[in-house]
């Protein structure tokens, strides 16, 4: 794989009608699910990491993983800071050796998000490896690790050109009824097509991201209740969406729960049925192999391979 940043991977997206998914890893084993399974269809991918994952595992370390496991294939690979919420975030990932960063200013005024964004795709377009930036307008709701927010307010189409025009941001998150976290909705949450629909009509040339796009697959779920999980409630993206979401504007499709889940339910099972495993390596293994199976899966439906 090439280690690159995220601009042509998501312009060929937009002009072909796919989408190139983006998973959250973590550490050694996430990272290499990933590339193994982009590397052996031969297609783009996006390893993406929050700035708690950061915090666990070290930008630095992450960025020596991801890019000799770019050695290994053809395809390319891009590196990506998820929600960086401050300049400093994203300054971080850049200075680390990250293609492309996220900053997330959504919860901030609008003004304010206009000026911070700003500040961060300038620092990214002037490094010697042009560094491809994702901004946010509008509230995605759900919960992760340092991730927060209640209040869903979709994006505004005039407000987002005039948000890409004042900032250049390469690519833009958008609010369209999706939701971080492993319960999404009380039920099967309503995709805004006619959001993205109107976004893309004022801005043809921008291509577009979804968050919060895990499907919560039940056998996961399962799996982890079965083996002693306690999940309260589950709800996830139903995957005929998944599929018609990647046929729009929508280039960029992240999931992070659905590695989670899958990772979790493999281990759990693994200890379980096997009480004298103690080496990290024999669960991993498992954790692994359902995470490998998910990220293919993904692949069907958002890429059609
Ligand atoms: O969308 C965000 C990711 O799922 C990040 O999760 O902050 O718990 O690593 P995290
Ligand atoms: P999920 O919680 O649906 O996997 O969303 C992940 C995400 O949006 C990462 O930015
Ligand atoms: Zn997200």
């Amino acid at each position: 794989m090439a280690f690159v940043n995220t601009k042509k991977m998501l312009e060929d997206a937009l002009k072909n009608g796919y989408a190139v998914p983006a998973f959250n890893i973590c550490n050694l084993e996430s990272a290499q699910a990933v590339a193994e399974v982009a590397g052996e269809k031969n297609v783009p991918v996006i390893i993406s990491v929050s700035e708690g994952a950061g915090k666990y595992a070290g930008y630095d370390y992450i960025t020596a993983i991801v890019k000799t496991a770019s050695k290994h294939y053809k395809n390319d690979i891009a590196l990506h800071l998820d929600h960086g919420k401050t300049f400093e975030a994203c300054k971080a990932a850049i200075d680390a050796g990250f293609t492309s960063v996220m900053f997330d200013g959504s919860a901030l005024p609008y003004e304010e998000n206009v000026k911070e964004t700003k500040r961060v795709v300038e620092y990214a377009h002037s490094q010697a490896k042009y560094v491809t930036v994702e901004a946010e307008l509008g509230k995605i709701i759900g919960t992760e690790d340092m991730i927060h927010s209640d209040v869903e307010s979709f994006t505004d189409p005039d407000e987002a050109k005039d948000f890409v025009n004042r900032t250049g941001v390469d690519s833009l998150a958008i609010s369209i009824g999706t939701a971080h976290g492993v319960n999404k909705s009380i039920s099967t949450p309503i995709i805004q097509y006619g959001v993205i629909d109107s976004v893309h009509e004022a801005n043809p040339n921008l291509p577009l991201v979804a968050h919060g796009s895990s499907t919560v697959p039940a056998k996961w779920v399962d799996l982890i209740k079965k083996y002693g999980g306690e999940i309260k409630k589950s709800q996830g993206i139903s995957e005929e969406d998944i599929v018609k979401m990647s046929k729009t504007a929508i280039c960029k499709i992240n999931m992070d729960t659905d590695l989670r889940l899958a990772h979790t339910a493999g281990v759990r099972q693994d200890l379980a049925e096997n009480p004298n495993h103690f080496d990290q390596r024999d669960y991993n293994k498992a954790g692994k192999k359902n995470v490998k199976e998910q990220i293919a899966h993904a692949f069907e439906l958002v890429m059609g391979k």
